[in-house]
């Protein structure tokens, strides 16, 4: 077999020997695993391509090669879109922000005029009217609140257990939701301690897995109800900034009704919610924390199977 015309190829494409070691890989697939095909060669495939989401493995018959391996390869068009998606997000965030900090003040004001006023009040039944208006004060403080809340100084990156922090996240959600929700678990238990920012870490998986457990419970008449979570090493990811040698994948899978169609192009902008409680900042906050720390939020759905998946680049401790 001539290799020469696998270099013009867009996929990547590997050639194993019948002990699944490489022997020779394409242009494509050097690009994408950052190494040339020298390097490459006499390698186990496998570690390659565990971080991979799809391969299509085919025999040789005849050849000096036992299998051919396809990896398709993330196209340019679909990174510039990636990049100008993350552009407007932030756009986005940035407005809203400035819009929170502009209505912080005014509010404070109208909620001490309404407890000023009901002290004046010559009638107690009146006082429902000022009531209403603090409290409704104070719910827009919380939304406000919590669209500020991205803007707070990076607190410094901490080594810790990703494995640890999972189960952290999977007790409050078990707080929250209890038996009404089965959760699974399965760890790669070769993911080593990473250094990050461990907070929004947390609060990125606490939406993420918080958003799951919702769908499942508002759905009416939802066949057992469960929600997965896993962690996998990535080797080679390609993320918002770029291709990194190491990477974090948790996923999330939940078996609920999908997110709705009309919601999914929009998913990660700000305010946008198909829940009658949801001030749609979740997702936004959680995608925001991840690229903060070099690292990506995306997700798959269809009716039964969700999965949301971050992306985070390994910085071994
Ligand atoms: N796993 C899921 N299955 C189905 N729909 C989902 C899922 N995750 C998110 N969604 C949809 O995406 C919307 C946006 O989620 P997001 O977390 O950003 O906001 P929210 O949950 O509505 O409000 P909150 O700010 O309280 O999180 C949700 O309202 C829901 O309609
Ligand atoms: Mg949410």
């Amino acid at each position: 077999m001539d290799t020469s015309g696998l270099d013009l190829l867009c996929t990547a494409v590997l050639l194993l020997d019948e002990s699944h070691h490489i022997r020779y890989a394409n242009g494509a697939a050097e690009e994408l695993l950052g190494q040339s095909r020298r390097q490459l060669a006499g390698q186990p495939a496998q570690p390659w391509l565990d971080g991979c989401e799809s391969v299509l493995k085919t025999p040789l018959q005849g050849q000096s090669w036992a299998w051919l391996i396809e990896i398709p390869v993330h196209q340019g068009g679909h990174l510039d879109d990636l990049r100008q998606a993350r552009g407007t997000q932030a756009a986005q965030r940035e407005t809203l922000r400035n819009l929170a900090h502009e209505v912080r003040n005014p509010l404070a004001g109208l909620r001490a005029a309404a407890q000023l006023l009901e002290m004046e009040l010559p009638r107690d039944d009146l006082r429902e009217y000022t009531q209403v208006i603090v409290a409704e004060a104070d719910r827009l403080a919380g939304l406000v609140s919590r669209l500020s809340s991205s803007n707070q100084p990076a607190s410094t990156p901490s080594v810790f257990n990703v494995h640890e922090l999972c189960e952290h996240v999977l007790a409050l959600i078990r707080l929250e939701f209890g038996e009404r929700v089965r959760l699974e678990r399965d760890y790669d238990a070769s993911v080593p301690e990473m250094r990050a920012d461990r907070d929004p870490l947390l609060q990125a998986l606490l939406n993420v897995m918080r958003n799951g457990a919702q769908a499942l419970v508002e759905t009416p008449d939802q066949a057992s109800p469960t929600l997965q979570l896993s962690t996998r090493i990535l080797h080679q990811p390609m993320l918002a900034d770029g291709q990194h040698r190491m990477g974090l994948r948790i996923a999330v899978v939940d078996n609920g009704p999908g997110v709705s169609e009309a919601l999914r192009h929009k998913l990660f902008h700000p305010l946008v919610t198909g829940r009658a409680q949801g001030t749609g900042l979740g997702l936004s906050l959680a995608q925001e924390y991840l690229q903060g720390q070099g690292g990506l939020l995306e997700f798959d759905t269809v009716p039964g199977r969700t999965e949301f998946r971050l992306l985070l680049p390994l910085d071994v401790a």
